[in-house]
C-alpha cells in the first residue's frame, strides 16, 4: 500500500456531477449517478472512475488504502460558496428582538447587526478568531464540506479586514478544508463614516483594496449592494476597481429590496449573484442570460422569515443555480448543510438532482474552482462525501440529519462517523 493512493469502491450510487463548468437550467438535473462505482485516486487526484469492475481491472487493489462503501453513496465533497465564517461575538439578542417582531433592517440602521459584529471582531486576537472559525470548520467538514468561501466585511477598516484574511490563510493552512477567501471591505457603512457611503467607497478603493492586493488576500470582491448600504452604482464603482487589479467578483443582490442588483452582477460577468430573494423577472432575465450563478441561501430566509427565492423559477428560466449557507452571526446562524437540502427541496422546489448540482458542480463555479473542484471526474481534486444511505436522495429526505460517514479532502478521509460520531454520552 503506497502512501496517498485511496480506492473507494462499490459504492451503491457513485454521483459524479460530471463537468467543468456551472450547469445551468435543465442540465442540473443532470448528475450523472453509476450503479456499484469506484473511484481511484493519488497524492489527492482523482485517477479513475467508473463501475467497480472497470477501475478494479485498471488498477492494483494492493496499492491502495481502500474503503469498502458498500450501501453508500458517494458524491463530491459539498463546496459552500457563500459565508461568513470568520468573526467576532454573537448577537442572540438580535435574533429574539426579530423573534419579537424587530426586522434585520431596522436593527442595522439603530447600530445594531454588522456593525457590532465590527466592534466585536475588531476586540478579538487573531488566535480567537482562528479557534472558533477552525470549530465551524470542523461541522463544515462533519457534513461533507470540503471546500469553504469565506468573506471578510467585520473589519470595515484596514487593520481589521487584512486581520480577518490573514486567518482565513491560515485557516486554509491549518485545517483539512479549502477556504476560499472574499474581501468584502463594503458590506456595511462603519461608524467613522457614517452618511458618507461614498467617502468609505474611496476608502475602501485607495487604501485597503490595494493591501488586500499586495499579500494576494483575497480571490474575490463581493459587495453588500442593498437599499440603505451600498447603491448600484457604489457596488460598481468598488467592483470594477477590483476587477482592475485583477481579483474575481461577487455581488450581494436584491436580498432585502429589488435594486437592480442581479442585472448589475449580469452585466459584470461577477462569478456569482448572491441572496436574490427580491429579484425582479426581469434579474432573472438578465442572470439567466448571462455567466453569473445565482447563489441562493435558503437558511437565511427562513432566519429572518422572508419569503425564499425563486430557484424553480430561475432554474426554468435557465439559470444556474449554487446553494450556499450563508453562515453569519446575523442574519443566519446556521451552517447546517442537511437543513439547507431540506430547505430547497421543500420550499425552493429544487428536486434532489437540483439540490446536489447546486451544492457541488455550481458551488464551485461560484468561487471559480470549477476546473478543479465540484465533482468526481479524473483529474480533479479527489475531494468526496460518502453517506450512512444508499442514495444522495436521502440528503433533503432524511430532515435535519447529518448523513455523512466519511469526508475525503485530496484523497484523505478527514472526518469519520465511524471514528467521530460526536455522540456525548453520561
Ligand atoms: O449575507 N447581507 C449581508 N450580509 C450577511 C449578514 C451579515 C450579518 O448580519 O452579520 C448576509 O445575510
Ligand atoms: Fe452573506
Amino acid at each position: 500500500m503506497e502512501q496517498g493512493k485511496l480506492l473507494i469502491k462499490h459504492a451503491s450510487e457513485l454521483v459524479t456531477c460530471s463537468g467543468f463548468a456551472a450547469k445551468r437550467g435543465e442540465a442540473m438535473a443532470d448528475i450523472g449517478v453509476l450503479a456499484d462505482g469506484a473511484v481511484a485516486c493519488s497524492d489527492g487526484i482523482i485517477t479513475h472512475v467508473g463501475t467497480t469492475a472497470e477501475v478494479m481491472a485498471q488498477v492494483d487493489e494492493a496499492d491502495y488504502r481502500v474503503v469498502d462503501a458498500r450501501g453508500k453513496a458517494l458524491l463530491p465533497g459539498f463546496v459552500d460558496s457563500h459565508t461568513h465564517l470568520v468573526f467576532g461575538g454573537y448577537r442572540e439578542e438580535e435574533f429574539a428582538w426579530r423573534l419579537r417582531g424587530d426586522s434585520y433592517m431596522s436593527i442595522m440602521e439603530r447600530g445594531g447587526g454588522i456593525v457590532s459584529t465590527m466592534t466585536a471582531t475588531r476586540d478579538a486576537t487573531p488566535e480567537e478568531l482562528l479557534e472558533t472559525a477552525a470549530e465551524r470548520v470542523r461541522t463544515f467538514l462533519e457534513m461533507g464540506v470540503t471546500t469553504v468561501e469565506a468573506k471578510s466585511g467585520y473589519g470595515l477598516d484596514l487593520t481589521t479586514e487584512l486581520k480577518q484574511l490573514r486567518v482565513m490563510r491560515r485557516l486554509d493552512a491549518t485545517t483539512a478544508a479549502e477556504i476560499v477567501p472574499t474581501f468584502l471591505g463594503a458590506h456595511a457603512v462603519p461608524p467613522e463614516y457614517k452618511g458618507r457611503a461614498d467617502h468609505y467607497i474611496d476608502y475602501v478603493i485607495k487604501e485597503v483594496l490595494p493591501e488586500v492586493k499586495r499579500e494576494e488576500l483575497a480571490l474575490c470582491c463581493d459587495v453588500f449592494c442593498e437599499k440603505g448600504v451600498f447603491s448600484v452604482a457604489q457596488s460598481e464603482r468598488l467592483l470594477m476597481a477590483a476587477r482592475d487589479l485583477g481579483m474575481s467578483l461577487k455581488l450581494h443582490a436584491d436580498e432585502m429590496a429589488d435594486t437592480g442588483g442581479a442585472a448589475l452582477a449580469a452585466r459584470l460577468g461577477t462569478l456569482s449573484a448572491d441572496h436574490l430573494l427580491h429579484v425582479s423577472g426581469d434579474g432573472i432575465r438578465h442572470l439567466a442570460g448571462s455567466r453569473t450563478v445565482a447563489t441562493l441561501l435558503p437558511l437565511t430566509a427562513f432566519s429572518l422569515r422572508e419569503p425564499y427565492a425563486r430557484g424553480r423559477e430561475m432554474i426554468d428560466a435557465g439559470c444556474a443555480v449554487a446553494l450556499a449557507t450563508d453562515l453569519n452571526p446575523g442574519s443566519c446562524f446556521s451552517n447546517s448543510i442537511p437543513m439547507l437540502f431540506a430547505l430547497a427541496c421543500i420550499y425552493m422546489g429544487l428536486s434532489p438532482e437540483e439540490a446536489v448540482t447546486a451544492l457541488t458542480l455550481n458551488g464551485a463555479a461560484a468561487v471559480g474552482r470549477a476546473d478543479r473542484i465540484g465533482s468526481i471526474d479524473v483529474g480533479k481534486q479527489a475531494d468526496m462525501a460518502l453517506l450512512r444511505f444508499s442514495s444522495y436522495r436521502f440528503l433533503p429526505y432524511h430532515v435535519g440529519i447529518n448523513i455523512v460517514d466519511k469526508t475525503i479532502k485530496r484523497g484523505i478521509v478527514v472526518a469519520d462517523h465511524a471514528t467521530n460520531p460526536r455522540i456525548y454520552q453520561s
